[in-house]
């Protein structure tokens, strides 16, 4: 028998999770969590080149032992690291480059699923860094995976989001994220628009 495929047991992972917990308690964001685990059953493999970059080597440390988390280290060898081509440096500073980044499950480009319509991953926010206010036309949701993170969207207060709890971003919403004095891993699902990335707001 072969050897179980790490890529596939973490996409059944992140099948269970939007199956389950990822879509108990926010009524507001079930719509969008039936499409995503809708899009993620039909997803087929695509496995590019694996790619590290900086922030990549916080996700081990940060990782829950609860699931997701073992799936996701199993396959981690495995993850294409990017960060948005709107941000460098130069706008967002050197710190905050070196401990931001994120892997995408299933999308429609780099990717280990392809999936046409959704962008499944996981966000990576290294201790303190604020990822300051951007929208983008995809809704958007978040499940952070550890505690402690502070998000703010639209006209509303900031909030400390426990682990676990959705947070939803209809399209165009701005909003902004700060990570505790640990680093923040979070799950992040878009649907729409998904092929344009999200804008800082000056
Ligand atoms: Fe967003």
């Amino acid at each position: 028998m072969n050897a179980p495929d790490p890529a596939r047991l973490l996409l059944d992972a992140i099948i269970a999770f939007y199956n389950g917990p990822g879509r108990a308690g926010d009524s507001e964001a079930r719509p969008m969590l039936d499409a995503v685990h809708a899009d993620l059953m039909r997803a087929t493999p695509a496995m590019p080149a694996p790619r590290t970059i900086a922030a990549s080597t916080l996700l081990e440390a940060a990782l829950p032992e609860s699931a997701p988390g073992g799936a996701i280290a199993q396959a981690a060898p495995l993850f294409y690291w990017r960060q948005n081509p709107n941000y460098s440096a130069a706008n967002m500073g050197a710190t905050f480059m070196a401990g931001y980044g994120y892997v995408e499950f299933a999308g429609p480009k780099d990717a280990l699923f392809h999936a046409p319509n959704i962008r499944v991953g996981l966000l990576v926010l290294g201790p303190g860094l604020h990822y300051p206010l951007h929208a983008h036309p995809a809704e958007e949701i978040y499940h952070p995976l550890t505690d402690g993170s502070s998000w703010r969207r639209g006209d509303e207060d900031w909030r400390i989001v426990p682990a676990l709890h959705a947070i939803h971003h209809p399209s165009m919403i701005p909003h902004e994220t700060k990570a505790p004095v640990s680093t923040l891993l979070s799950l992040y699902c878009w649907r729409g628009h998904t092929t344009t990335e999200a804008r800082l707001i000056a």
